[in-house]
């Protein structure tokens, strides 16, 4: 069990500042020795998780699935069909007989209660693939890119560009604990959750701006962030919100406004010609695929804090 007491990774700021940079201290070591070719640090060996997916997902089940067997242990993947957390079977049934088999579980769920819930009942640390409230393991892997190709998170402007959805959620669960000026662009209604973005501006961390004003929001930016606008499970909405998110798109003129020093980022997958265009996430700044890359790392760390390991 983690020493910080926390059972469970279900958001950011369930975590101090010293505990967040130990994992993403953590998280730069692994990856440094796994890149390095050394497959004998192996703390997972004779551990299982079980990952339970509502949704679909190619980072986070291979991500998932491949860092816990690289450091020796077993994981096993539960598509939309397999279990059907919630229908076939209530949730905290599902958690109860997971908790005798596995050492952990990894979910991916619509609705936050089913996480909440999922953690509640399981005996065994349960870790947040995403829900549609936040994202927790990307935003970790976003603050160990960032730190890697800029030096630090703390004082950078990170300007995310689009739906206040589940990763806008996460940035401001991260700034309610790590000091960084966010700023999230958004449509008019399109704003994240008004609850969390007040937390996270009480929390008197970081200094937080929401505006429906993407040029202005964007100038002397460190990152300028895109996630799609329909997310999974909006996807009827899709042509409606293409509509409305006219000029949120983040092109080669909205990342000349942010400057030359600003680098791109997404969560993937990404909607080339929609969100993004292809100039700007092939362009050299762009960092999506070291991002996608962090979150194995990240994991990996977050897995091993669980463990207290
Ligand atoms: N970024 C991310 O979570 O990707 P997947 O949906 O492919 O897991
Ligand atoms: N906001 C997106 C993120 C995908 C990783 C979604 O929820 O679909």
């Amino acid at each position: 069990q983690a020493k910080s007491g926390q059972k469970d990774f279900l958001h950011i700021n369930d975590f101090d500042k010293a505990t967040i940079l130990k994992i993403l201290d953590q998280a730069a070591e692994i990856k440094a020795l796994l890149k390095s070719g050394d497959r004998t640090f192996l703390p997972f060996k004779g551990k299982t998780m079980a990952m339970i997916f509502a949704k679909p997902s190619m980072r986070t089940r291979v991500s998932f699935e491949t860092g816990f067997s690289l450091l020796g242990g077993h994981a096993i993947y539960l598509g939309p069909d397999d279990i059907q957390m919630g229908k076939r079977e209530e949730t905290r049934d599902v958690a109860r007989v997971l908790s005798c088999y596995n050492d952990i579980i990894m979910a991916r769920v619509f609705a936050h209660q089913d996480i909440l819930d999922l953690a509640k009942y399981a005996t065994v640390p349960v870790v947040n693939g995403l829900t549609d409230f936040n994202h927790p393991c990307q935003i970790m892997a976003d603050a160990l890119t960032i730190i890697e190709h800029i030096g630090h998170l703390e004082g950078t402007k990170v300007v995310y560009v689009g739906d206040g959805n589940n990763i806008v959620h996460s940035w401001l669960l991260l700034a309610s604990v790590i000091p960084f000026h966010f700023v999230c662009a958004c449509p008019k209604g399109f704003e994240p959750d008004e609850q969390t973005a007040e937390k996270a501006r009480k929390a008197g961390i970081s200094k937080i701006e929401i505006t429906n004003d993407p040029k202005e929001a964007v100038r002397g930016a460190d990152v300028v962030y895109s996630d799609v606008w329909a997310s999974m499970g909006q996807k009827e909405e899709a042509a409606f919100r293409r509509q409305v998110f006219k000029g949120f798109q983040v092109d080669e003129n909205l990342m000349k406004l942010a400057g030359p020093k600003a680098y791109f980022m997404h969560c993937l997958p990404a909607e080339r010609g929609v969100e993004v265009t292809d100039e700007v996430i092939e362009a050299p700044n762009s960092i999506v695929f070291p991002q996608a890359e962090n979150r194995m790392h990240a994991q990996n760390a977050i897995m091993l804090h669980l463990f207290g390991l």
